[in-house]
């Protein structure tokens, strides 16, 4: 393992007039294949979009650059939008990486379509440092709140910087890349398709609220809708944090290790006798013996912050128990590994450091829509000390965020200001895994009791988002929703066909779905799913 500077972990999408019709229709062409790089049969297309909805005299424009994977069937039923969460994880790129899954689970016969929400990408890039020398003094910044007893101050006072150089910098672009804004862009992509003139949508993590925001804002305009691994978008604009999204994290984190007892022969940690709650605490003593003395690792430090961050990474899928199991065998065997989970600081691409590429977008787009703030350190305080005590694992991770939104000075150009209690033209099909790290099942429930007519599928397993957990009854019921329109029964709980420390895949379960209907089934590997935090490299 190799230390990474702290990615911060997020949890972590009034009305002008955003008619049907009037958009130039979208053409497609190839893709560049520098950006959107695949064997799949995909193409791409550009559409101009307003710039600010809320400026109508204005004819500047914003070009959405749009990825589309056309349904395996003839003739496709229209198409389906995504969003990968963050906010602020790019869409193209998340598109091509879960495409084959994608089209398994929507039955073969819709066009997927995604682009990089404003803020990311090529859309609007957010940013408020020009240099790498100020980037850098901003990412070594990111440790986490208890790290030490003086870390709190220091991350509010960073946060006060950023949210003063944001200001400065890019006021006018943080102000057009708020949710509201985001819930219009897909409207403006579905005017352009000239379909139905209806939304069908799929919303991961972030992009849950983003979702709710659209059905909120154009009710009777959704068509099909899965919000899957549900934020609470109550918090998420009117709270100081996203508290509810971690009251899950540390079961979480406790199956890795009851996982590992009950499957030892593929668990690197099991050997001994040790029970789950004793390796559970073996590890916890490993994290706090490193915040006093942390150990130099591959040329940098291996400490509190980026022991934690691992484990925070670790709990979007069980795909990666098994090799975690291992590097923290090495490490408590005093042979900690240089190799490991990839660092994902100090990656440039474009001539850009990633990490914060996507930190920028995250808080951009986030902080805008925050409306609590405060310039108070007393005040966010006890906030910050709840979080704290919701999860250990994850409380303390997602602590400079929050600071950084409550000292926000940039205020969006629209912000949905409603209350959630929408009737959809027809109904919206939530999902909640029993044991999710970012988003808890209970935060589905919050959304979907204000969703008239919708039903929440529990999937039955660990890890974010149902595309984490391989189940042969996820794909059946979501494939049936998006062909059919129809929702399961209330209360359905799906099981997965996936154990931890297993290594059954997509691509198993799909195989065995399909039966040998070869037109049903892709190529085994594309189906090796990457979690939804290598998409985005941070939180959703
Ligand atoms: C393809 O994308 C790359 C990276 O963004 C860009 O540099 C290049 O100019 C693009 N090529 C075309 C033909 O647009
Ligand atoms: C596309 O991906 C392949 C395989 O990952 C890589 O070898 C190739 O260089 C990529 N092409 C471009 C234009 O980035
Ligand atoms: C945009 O508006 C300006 C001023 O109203 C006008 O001069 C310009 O031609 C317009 N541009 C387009 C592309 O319509
Ligand atoms: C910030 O941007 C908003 C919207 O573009 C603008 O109204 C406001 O004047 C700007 N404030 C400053 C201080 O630049
Ligand atoms: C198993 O646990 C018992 C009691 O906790 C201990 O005495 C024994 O040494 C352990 N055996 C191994 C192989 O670790
Ligand atoms: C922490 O949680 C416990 C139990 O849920 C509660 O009693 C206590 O008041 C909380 N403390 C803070 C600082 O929120
Ligand atoms: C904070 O650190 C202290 C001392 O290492 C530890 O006892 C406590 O459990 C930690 N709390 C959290 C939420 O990480
Ligand atoms: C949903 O969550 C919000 C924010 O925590 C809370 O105020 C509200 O009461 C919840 N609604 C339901 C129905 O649980
Ligand atoms: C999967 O695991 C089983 C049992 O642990 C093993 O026999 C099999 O070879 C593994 N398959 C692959 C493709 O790794
Ligand atoms: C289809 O699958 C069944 C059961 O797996 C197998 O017995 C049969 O030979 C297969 N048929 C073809 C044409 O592959
Ligand atoms: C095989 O796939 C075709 C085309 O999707 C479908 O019509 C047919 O029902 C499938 N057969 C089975 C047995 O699943």
């Amino acid at each position: 393992m190799v230390l990474f500077k702290a990615s911060l972990l997020l949890s972590g999408l009034a009305l002008a007039h955003a008619g049907p019709g009037k958009s130039p229709n979208i053409e497609w062409g190839a893709c560049n294949k520098t950006e959107v790089n695949t064997s799949l049969p995909m193409d791409c297309s550009n559409l101009h979009v307003p710039l600010d909805y809320t400026d109508s005299r204005s004819n500047k424009t914003l070009r959405l650059e749009l990825a589309r994977l056309p349904a395996s069937e003839n003739p496709s039923k229209g198409s389906i939008l995504f969003n990968f969460g963050g906010p602020g994880i790019p869409g193209r790129s998340s598109l091509v990486a879960l495409a084959s899954l994608l089209q398994a689970l929507t039955g073969g016969q819709y066009d997927l379509i995604a682009f990089d929400p404003r803020g990311t990408g090529n859309t609007l890039p957010f940013t408020c440092y020009d240099n790498d020398l100020e980037v850098l003094a901003m990412m070594d910044e990111q440790i986490l709140a208890n790290a030490s007893d003086t870390t709190m101050g220091r991350l509010w006072a960073r946060a006060s910087v950023d949210a003063q150089a944001c200001f400065s910098k890019a006021n006018e672009t943080g102000s057009l890349i708020g949710t509201a804004f985001g819930a219009r862009d897909l409207m403006s992509v579905v005017d352009a398709l000239d379909e139905d003139g209806m939304l069908r949508y799929w919303g991961l993590s972030y992009g849950t609220t983003l979702g709710a925001t659209v059905a909120a804002m154009f009710p009777d305009r959704i068509d099909k809708m899965i919000l899957d691994g549900v934020q609470n978008p109550h918090e998420y604009y009117h709270a100081y944090a996203d508290f509810e999204e971690w009251t899950m994290s540390d079961k979480v984190f406790s199956g890795i290790f009851s996982g590992c007892v009950a499957a030892p022969e593929n668990c690197a940690l099991a050997h001994g006798n040790k029970t789950a709650a004793e390796l559970e605490q073996v590890v916890w003593d490993m994290i706090d013996a490193v915040k006093y003395r942390p150990i130099p690792l591959g040329g940098g430090l291996l400490d509190y912050s980026a022991s934690k961050q691992v484990m925070a990474q670790h709990l979007y899928s069980t795909s990666g128990w098994p090799d975690l199991a291992v590097m923290l065998d090495a490490m408590l065997s005093g042979n900690p590994q240089e190799s490991g989970p990839e660092p994902d600081a100090g990656v440039y691409i474009d001539g850009k450091l990633q990490n914060s590429v996507q930190l920028m977008a995250t808080m951009g787009i986030h902080c805008a829509d925050r409306k609590l703030r405060t310039s108070s350190f007393d005040e966010i305080m006890p906030a910050m000390n709840q979080l704290l005590n919701i999860s250990r694992v994850m409380g303390d991770v997602t602590t400079g965020m929050s600071m950084a939104c409550a000292q926000w000075k940039i205020e969006p150009k629209e912000r949905y200001e409603g209350d959630f209690q929408v009737k959809t033209k027809n109904p919206v099909l939530f999902i909640g895994n029993t044991y999710d790290g970012h988003t808890p099942i209970i935060s589905a429930r919050n959304v979907s009791s204000g969703f008239e007519g919708s039903v929440v599928l529990e999937v039955n397993g660990y890890g974010h988002c149902s595309v984490a957990l391989p189940s042969k009854c996820t794909l059946k019921t979501v494939s049936e929703y998006w062909l059919k329109g129809t929702l399961p029964e209330p209360g359905k709980v799906c099981g997965v066909d996936a154990p931890p420390y297993s290594n059954v895949t997509w691509a198993d379960v799909i195989g065995e779905a399909s039966g040998n209907n070869t037109s049903c089934l892709l190529k085994r590997e594309v189906y090796n799913v990457p979690s939804l935090h290598n998409l985005g490299r941070r939180l959703i």
